[in-house]
């Protein structure tokens, strides 16, 4: 797994990141900066009813002609060509998202279908016959974990289907990521510990995916130290806003490792599970995360040996298998800490589902960049530990 001399890899970023306490308000001087004047915002429905981004529209006078306010957790194609026609109508000129990954993702794939036209799912997995640039966008996060702010990663449900759409292009880079720790205390302790472990997983698979390289691993490795530090004071106390802020940075920059080295088996099961039984993608990732690292173990002893370094578990004299174990072990326990849910027998996964599960996650894109080729029987084996 270490890098060898035939090395050679391109590393792609989104323009601006903004960071502080109250940076949101100030989203008027980034529409202006590029050169926007109807901004549409696009959001969920929860965060209407605290008004979250009314207070962000309100910030920018006219240069606001409505919000968008239909997004649902994971997002639908459907509800894309909804914020489409409401785009159009209003003649937005910008796209402002205010919300975790669904908001995020839904005016990506927005920004898409505005350019290209007829529906989302034409353009799975990398845009074909799309050509830049897309409508402006500025992403704010409200929860600290999809990383979507700062990847050119867009999923989208097809709820038809059952099934999540895949999108990886540059396009989908938004221009501005506005990182403001006060946007994400509103979130409660459970929602705030599967999204931060949604951002565990994105580091963790980046670190020993078959596409990684230097400069991820480096983001990686700081988002999974920062994590092990600050998401456990997030939970506890959700108004802590040093804890909170260092959480989004590592949220942000995690998205960044794994926007370059892709993810793994763990995000592979977690779709599939998602699509199939509605579990919450931050709620699969968290619980599967620790399975999919046994599974993983023999194939990136070195990987994970760093992992445990970054979360402060290899002690002196250990082995690098050693430290890898204690990484596996570190992390089952960081969950179960966090109060995270433990079991897909919780959420509603049922044990006879599990094989269609297997079958399914070898043929889902994230399992390409494992770094342990896909294994039906082995694949099996690990759901039914996590179940
Ligand atoms: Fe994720």
């Amino acid at each position: 797994m270490a890098y060898t001399k035939e090395l050679s890899f391109g590393h792609r970023n989104l323009a601006r990141i903004l960071f502080g306490e109250n940076s949101a308000l100030d989203v008027g001087r980034q529409v202006d900066s590029l050169g926007g004047s109807r901004a549409l915002i696009v959001t969920d429905e929860g965060l209407m009813n605290i008004e979250l981004p009314q207070r962000v529209g309100g910030t920018l006078g006219d240069k606001c002609v409505g919000i968008f306010g239909k997004v649902q957790p994971d997002s639908g194609v459907h509800i894309v060509q909804e914020g489409v026609e409401v785009a159009k109508e209003l003649h937005a000129d910008i796209l402002v998202s205010i919300g975790g990954g669904s908001s995020i993702d839904t005016a990506k794939g927005m920004a898409v279908v505005l350019k290209g036209g007829g529906k989302l799912s034409d353009y799975t997995p990398t845009l074909p016959g799309v050509e830049g640039p897309l409508i402006p966008h500025i992403a704010i996060p409200t929860t600290a974990g999809s990383g979507s702010e700062s990847t050119p990663v867009a999923v989208v449900k097809d709820h038809e289907r059952q099934e999540k759409l895949l999108f990886l292009s540059d396009l989908l880079f938004p221009q501005v990521a506005i990182l403001d720790p006060q946007m994400t205390v509103s979130m409660p302790p459970l929602l705030t510990a599967s999204t931060g472990m949604d951002a565990m997983s994105h580091a963790v698979e980046g670190i020993v995916s078959t596409n990684r390289e230097p400069i991820a691993d480096a983001l990686a490795l700081h988002a999974i130290k920062l994590i092990t530090e600050y998401l456990p004071q997030c939970v506890e106390n959700g108004d802590d806003l040093l804890a909170r802020g260092q959480q989004l940075v590592a949220a942000t920059i995690a998205g960044m490792a794994f926007g370059n080295s892709l993810c793994g088996i763990v995000h592979a099961m977690a779709h599939i599970v998602g699509a199939k039984y509605g579990v919450p993608h931050g709620i699969a990732n968290g619980m599967l995360l620790p399975h999919g690292m046994r599974y993983n173990l023999d194939a990136c002893r070195d990987g994970y040996a760093l992992v445990a370094q970054a979360m402060g578990v290899r002690e002196k004299g250990m082995s690098q298998q050693q430290a890898a174990e204690a990484a596996v072990n570190a992390m089952r326990q960081f969950t179960r800490k966090l109060g995270h849910p433990q079991r897909l027998r919780e959420v509603g996964v049922p044990q006879e589902g599990l094989e269609a599960c297997a079958a399914a996650t070898l043929i889902e894109p994230d399992i390409f960049f494992n770094p342990r080729p896909g294994d039906l029987a082995e694949v099996l084996k690990t759901l039914q530990e996590a179940w």
